[in-house]
């Protein structure tokens, strides 16, 4: 399983002590939050952040944007290092402009759909994505419970994927653990995205290992 640690759940009075145990660790990619107060009820860290996380961080940044209208904003996510810049299908009215907009400026493009948003609405643009998101917990904070239907939608994606031929990975993001891994896993996830349950840990490298052998 490819684990992706949210950074959310970090110290942010210890940011580098925090990310060098990710460069340590068996993550193969490091998310990160960007939220506006406005597409989501919360507001985390902005671009000057991901800047200095890049200049740390040895593992591909993998860039969750909960805001709106985030085609405003390619360019600066490139700038930041981010190897995957993933926007919100229920932001963006030209989603297909924005996807190839990601492209062009050299990222992989991941499209990112909340807990009631169906997977059927993404028949049209799965086979250009690199990766898709499914919210597993209404967006904007960490520490959630798992909404269980998004076994169902990791099911259904699959099939779909099938289909019409995309080669995108599945990532899940919200209230992933040990046990809702073990379903995600079994439902066909690829990606596993996971901030309270790795920060909070004693001990983290070990946590994310546990999801690392899912
Ligand atoms: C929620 C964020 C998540 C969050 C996950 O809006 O997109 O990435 O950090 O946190 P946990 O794993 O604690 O649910
Ligand atoms: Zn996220």
């Amino acid at each position: 399983m490819i684990v992706s640690p949210s950074l959310l759940s970090a110290d942010f009075g210890n940011l580098a002590r925090d990310l060098e145990m990710i460069n340590q660790s068996k993550a193969q990619m490091l998310h990160l939050d960007v939220m506006d107060g406005v597409f989501v009820p919360n507001i985390s860290f902005g671009f000057p952040v991901i800047k200095y996380v890049q200049q740390l961080c040895k593992k591909p940044l993998d860039v969750h944007l909960m805001i709106v209208e985030p085609q405003k904003f390619v360019n600066e996510v490139r700038d930041c290092g981010a190897a995957i810049m993933n926007v919100h299908y229920e932001a963006c009215n030209h989603l297909d402009r924005v996807v190839q907009q990601i492209h062009d400026a050299g990222m992989k493009a991941g499209v990112t759909i909340n807990p009631a948003t169906p997977v059927c609405l993404l028949r049209d643009i799965v086979a250009q994505l690199d990766l898709v998101l499914l919210m597993s917990v209404n967006p904007g904070f960490g520490g959630q419970k798992f909404i269980p239907n998004t076994l169902n939608k990791v099911r259904e994606l699959r099939a779909l994927m099938a289909e019409t031929g995309s080669r995108a990975v599945i990532e899940v993001d919200g209230g992933v653990n040990d046990v809702t891994g073990k379903q995600l896993a079994a439902a066909g996830a690829d990606v596993l995205v996971a901030g309270n349950y790795v920060f909070k840990d004693t001990d983290p490298l070990k946590a994310i290992e546990t999801l690392y052998n899912l």
